[in-house]
């Protein structure tokens, strides 16, 4: 087999796992969620998760992948035994189904940069130009031209790829979300927003708990790129044993802080535009966002810049999912990267076509990906590493949490026992919970 890449700086593994986590997922999903499960209540919620489930099963990826140098499907057949060895084939059926879409939905937010430049944004009718926009052969061609980046970039490998582009990319999404988020902080809605988004309603958390707490957490997964071995992955390019615990605090914290500040741009911009209703789910800032724009000084150039924005982290995120089944392929079965990176490209691309191509007004198939991909497979694929690791590889999870470290003391055992009951029991009645959403969702829409 050829020498296996490493990343090139302690700093690129960092900024390529922080632009994995952010995506889509900070500035589409984390706003629309915001909205549908009562602002500050939701936020509360989703920010414990992240400390006491993501965090800890993010160590659980870091340390299988240091440990075992491989792609997630070659770590777990190396050291699970039966079905533990198996667990790898949920991520790369994940990592298919997950990128085909989020290329999708990438590729709307390259049709809103188009449309903002051309200060087109609808005033009124934001809907109907979202329904234009989301399907049919123009849906289906920003696709393709979304994963033509990603091919790009993920065929030059990881430091010449991956490494050196998110050294530009992540820096340049703070920069610019920074940047809106002071100028939305000067429109008039801005006091009203920030009221609605940081004072939690702890009443709205009580008797709503049974539905933030699973979109929470599947929110917490999808945000944090876990349970689906992006973690594993990057981190087998780890030539030597720095510390784990301090990398993951800084990547958790980053990527809080860029949701965080995702809902900062977005809030005071709805609250200025005084939209009398907003659009939920996945067509929030495609229409009700995009319309506000519309109403705002310079709200062309801002939307564009915003979704720029939004397109430069969902492509650091993209490259991230496409490199798990990429290193799968070179790892197992000895297959030169280009080809594979062209071969699962245009497979991944096929698979999105359906996604792209409707024009069913509730986004059926956007809908099915995604519940399956995101409520389902990315929890079973953190409850079996967090079981596998809590209970049967103690040992080897403690030993690599301990390299690089001077002194994990009794934090390693903290670790596992939190992984152990609280984080089992979390993400099995989240994930029976959404099993059955996604049951009752499908034959909603199929029976
Ligand atoms: N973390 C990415 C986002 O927030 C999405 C993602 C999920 C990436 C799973 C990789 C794996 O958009």
């Amino acid at each position: 087999m050829a020498q296996r890449e490493s990343w090139a700086t302690r700093t690129g593994f960092i900024l390529a796992a922080v632009g994995s986590a952010v995506g889509l997922g900070n500035i589409w999903r984390f706003p629309y969620q915001v909205g549908e499960f009562g602002g500050a209540a939701f936020l509360v919620v989703y920010l414990l998760l992240i400390a006491f489930v993501g965090f800890p099963v993010m160590l659980v990826e870091f340390t299988i992948g240091r440990y075992t140098e491989r792609n997630p499907v070659g770590a777990l057949k190396q050291i699970g035994q039966g079905i533990s060895s198996k667990i790898g084939w949920v991520f790369v059926v994940a990592g298919f189904v997950i990128l085909s879409y989020y290329s999708v939905v990438s590729g709307w937010i390259l049709q809103y940069i188009v449309i903002g430049l051309q200060g087109n944004y609808a005033v009124g009718g934001a809907g109907a130009q979202f329904g234009a926009t989301t399907g049919g052969l123009p849906s289906v061609l920003t696709h393709a031209i979304f994963m033509a980046a990603v091919i790009g970039i993920v065929a030059f490998g990881i430091q010449d790829g991956i490494e050196l582009s998110v050294k530009l990319m992540v820096p340049a999404i703070i920069a610019l979300l920074v940047g809106l988020a002071v100028y939305a902080g000067t429109l008039s809605g801005a006091g009203e927003a920030y009221a609605y988004y940081l004072s939690p309603d702890l009443g709205a958390i009580a008797s709503n708990w049974t539905d933030i707490l699973p979109a929470a957490a599947a929110q917490a997964f999808f945000t944090l790129s876990l349970g689906m071995g992006v973690m594993i992955t990057y981190a087998s390019y780890l030539g030597e044993d720095r510390n784990l615990a301090k990398d993951g605090v800084i990547i958790v914290g980053l990527d809080t802080l860029i949701a965080f500040t995702a809902g900062l741009v977005a809030f005071p911009v709805l609250f200025t535009a005084n939209l009398t209703e907003t659009t939920d789910g996945p067509g929030f800032i495609f229409v009700s966002l995009s319309e506000a724009f519309s109403s705002i000084p310079f709200g062309g150039i801002l939307g564009a810049v915003f979704f720029a924005t939004v397109a430069i982290a969902a492509l650091s995120s993209a490259i991230s999912i496409m490199e798990v089944v990429v290193s799968y392929l070179i790892d197992e079965h000895g297959i030169g990267r280009v080809p594979a990176v062209m071969a699962l490209g245009i497979a991944i691309f096929l698979v999105g076509v359906p996604v792209a191509y409707d024009q069913s007004s509730g986004l059926v198939w956007l809908t099915v990906y995604d519940g399956l991909a995101n409520q389902i497979l990315l929890i079973l694929g953190g409850l079996l590493l967090a079981l596998y690791v809590g209970w049967f590889a103690t040992d080897l999870g403690l030993e690599e949490l301990n390299k690089g470290f001077r002194n994990l003391g009794s934090w390693g055992m903290v670790w596992i026992w939190t992984l152990r009951v609280p984080v089992i029991v979390l993400l099995l009645v989240v994930l029976l919970y959404n099993a059955t959403k996604v049951y009752g969702s499908l034959t909603g829409i199929f029976g």
